[in-house]
């Protein structure tokens, strides 16, 4: 039976760059016989224009019949002033919210070719390839109550909440694990659990589901260390399970390791797999429409979305590999450009990795 991919091109540079990624899900799906079917929508400013407003009814009917998503990025200026819930980003956050995608994974893999790219000594991230699981759709950023307001002293006083059911911690947990047994088969469990009760919590049910994992080895560290071991010696971890908000913090302290954000795909998966793939990056409005955005990011979505979507491992790896080479010859976007390097733009370099997986 055949699969259906929803893409939504999105704002500022998400056509250029979503339209190099779907050319390589294009060469993917011949080569392995992946039986994919491609379909178009809007989501975000695009969304807005067509519609008027960020994610319409039908929009969200055909996401969730879809069986993953491809994304570029939403938002720019030109909607910088419409009302909050007409906004670009509103309707990343409610398909996001409105498909249950709570398992963001965002992995830091540093190519060797741009060893030179990361802000950390060679020797340190050389190598590097970890994950973070980020728990995405609980905790502090939708804890209620949460409140601003002005106390009868005068003081201006606020207030957020932290909450965790056993349930959304489980569930989160299991990706962890999951994703340890796809990979170095390490799991390392980020919490707070010295201070918060969430954490304590956090803590005890995600050695409740290490018992079903007995073939991934699981550690557990306090936030603060890991924000330190992070850069020390971040080698140390393959895959990383965390809150929403430690997860927030740390996926972008780990994608610094690995030089540019132009490199950075990311996952968000329901309970079933299903997931929403796009780069970690915006729609750079600076460079839209200039033919020079880096693409990879996109495409390394795409090998996300083959391995945890459709468990296409041979397919995921060969993307990733003919990124390598491309890498290899020596085509570099601005972004991660250095001397000696030949300076490409979007569509050569969706076109070297089209080649470069055609010859694998
Ligand atoms: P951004 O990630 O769009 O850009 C930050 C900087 O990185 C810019 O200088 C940009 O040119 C550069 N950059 C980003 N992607 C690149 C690529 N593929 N190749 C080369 N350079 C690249 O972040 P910014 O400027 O803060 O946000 C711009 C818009 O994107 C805003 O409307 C923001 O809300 C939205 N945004 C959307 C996200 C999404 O769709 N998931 C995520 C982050 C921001
Ligand atoms: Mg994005």
């Amino acid at each position: 039976m055949s699969k259906q991919i929803l893409v939504f091109p999105g704002d500022g540079i998400g056509p250029e760059i979503v339209a190099e990624a779907v050319k390589v899900l294009e060469v993917a799906n011949d080569k392995y016989a992946l039986g994919f079917e491609l379909s178009y929508d809007e989501l975000g400013g695009a969304a807005y224009e067509k519609y008027g407003t960020p994610l319409a009814d039908e929009t969200l009917e055909r996401a969730r019949a879809a069986d993953a998503i491809l994304l570029g990025a939403v938002g720019g200026p030109q909607w910088d002033n419409l009302d909050r819930p007409l906004r670009p980003e509103m309707g990343l956050l409610k398909i996001r919210s409105q498909l249950g995608l709570f398992g963001n994974l965002r992995p830091a893999l540093l190519y060797p070719q741009l060893a030179g790219a990361s802000s950390l000594k060679p020797e340190i991230v050389a190598g590097l390839d970890i994950l973070i699981v980020r728990e995405l759709t609980g905790g502090i950023y939708f804890g209620s109550p949460r409140e601003l307001r002005t106390l009868e002293n005068g003081e201006r006083y606020a207030l957020d909440t932290l909450p965790y059911s056993e349930s959304e911690i489980r569930r989160i947990a299991k990706v962890g694990f999951d994703m340890a047994r796809l990979r170095g088969k390490k799991l390392c469990s980020v919490d707070k659990a010295n201070v918060l009760e969430s954490s304590r919590l956090w803590r005890a049910v995600v050695e409740e589901v290490a018992k079903d994992y007995p073939d991934v080895e699981l550690s557990h560290m306090y936030v603060d260390n890991a924000a330190m071991q992070l850069v020390r010696a971040p080698k140390q971890f393959d895959v990383v399970v965390t809150d929403n908000m430690f997860g927030d913090i740390l996926s972008d302290e780990a994608s610094m390791l690995t030089g540019s954000i132009g490199m950075l795909p990311s996952a968000s998966l329901d309970a079933n797999n299903k997931g929403m793939y796009e780069p970690c990056h915006g729609s750079a409005p600076d460079i839209a429409g200039k033919g020079i955005a880096n693409p990879l990011a996109t495409i390394l979505s795409v090998s996300m979305m083959l391995r945890y979507s459709f468990g296409q491992l041979e397919a995921a790896d060969a993307i990733e590999r003919a990124v390598g080479n491309v890498l290899d010859q020596g085509l570099r976007t601005g972004d991660i450009w250095s001397e000696g390097c030949q300076k490409v733009g979007t569509r050569e370099m969706g076109d070297a990795v089209v080649a470069a997986l055609r010859n694998l």
